[in-house]
């Protein structure tokens, strides 16, 4: 048996709607695999009960077609469903390193991108890279369809976690078809700040460059308490929050580590006050 750990990721970041990405510390899946004469799959953990374990239905299951390596597969979810943090694509980029290894595929990370993706894309419809690219190279990642660029980005951040769910086709729904010239400019010159903050692991950068007013604003308002509780991460000395991936989860960049217990409560606290239960992790990108 071989067992891989898959981290949870954060896409867009505010200003790189389906293009920016990043792995995050915690939480993870941990995906186990064994050869079988044809693939099985069991999933435990967060949100387990609502995954099914149908090969050709499990995102999974399509990762260990596309590499020809049947297995019995455990996937243990600390990646919660519908989080906002990357869940379906944790469990393909984990079982698409574990079954690479298992068989000896030899295939490198960013060879196994389109294979995880190719899996992800039978659980959310389409195959967007800025989950599983993260969550198979580490770091910071940008995705565009002329390949991918990888930093190893190191920062310290809180994802607060609500006891809601977003469906992800809602969240792509709100987005609009077109946006005003100066948005687009503005949105440019956010991303760019954003991607050389990550190079140079500057988090008054990359707070700033999260900033966003084409996507993000129109997703926040399916998160009840979004603006309460980024206010209150803003104002305990994060440098930028914004939505994680299509929400519900909020991802708020700090200063130092040791803001990070202060953020985190006080977003625990805004979520509270709104009548919603939420975690939070205290992590780094
Ligand atoms: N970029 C995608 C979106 C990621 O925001 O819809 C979904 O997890």
């Amino acid at each position: 048996m071989l067992t891989v750990r898959a981290p949870a990721t954060s896409a867009n970041l505010g200003s790189g709607f389906d293009v920016f990405g990043v792995a995050l510390g915690a939480p993870a899946d941990i995906v186990r695999v064994s050869r079988a004469p044809e693939t099985t799959i069991t999933v435990t953990g967060t949100g387990s009960e609502y995954i099914p374990e149908d090969p050709k239905k499990n995102t999974v299951g399509a990762v260990a077609e596309a590499l020809d390596a049947p297995a019995h597969i455990e996937i243990d979810k600390g990646v919660r469903p519908s989080s906002g943090l990357g869940s379906s694509a944790a469990s393909a980029a984990g079982a698409a390193v574990a079954l690479n290894e298992l068989y000896d595929r030899g295939l490198s990370r960013k060879e196994l991108v389109p294979i995880a993706a190719e899996g992800e894309a039978i659980v959310s419809g389409t195959a967007h890279a800025d989950n599983v690219a993260p969550s198979l190279l580490g770091g910071f990642v940008i995705v565009t369809d002329d390949g991918i660029t990888q930093v190893d980005a190191s920062l310290p951040v809180v994802v607060c976690l609500p006891e809601i769910t977003v469906s992800t086709c809602d969240a792509r729904g709100v987005v609009p078809e077109q946006a005003r010239l100066g948005d687009v400019v503005d949105t440019v010159g956010h991303a760019a700040t954003l991607s050389v903050g990550m190079t140079r692991n500057d988090p008054e950068l990359v707070g700033r460059g999260m900033a966003d007013e084409i996507v993000t604003p129109e997703r926040s308002v399916l998160i009840d308490g979004y603006d309460a509780v980024r206010e209150a991460a803003l104002e305990s000395g994060a440098t930028g929050v914004t939505v994680s991936g299509a929400g519900p989860a909020i991802l708020a960049v700090c200063r130092t580590e040791s803001d990070r217990g202060a953020v985190a409560g006080a977003m625990l606290d805004a979520f509270d006050a709104v009548g919603i239960e939420s975690r939070a992790y205290q992590t780094a990108i």
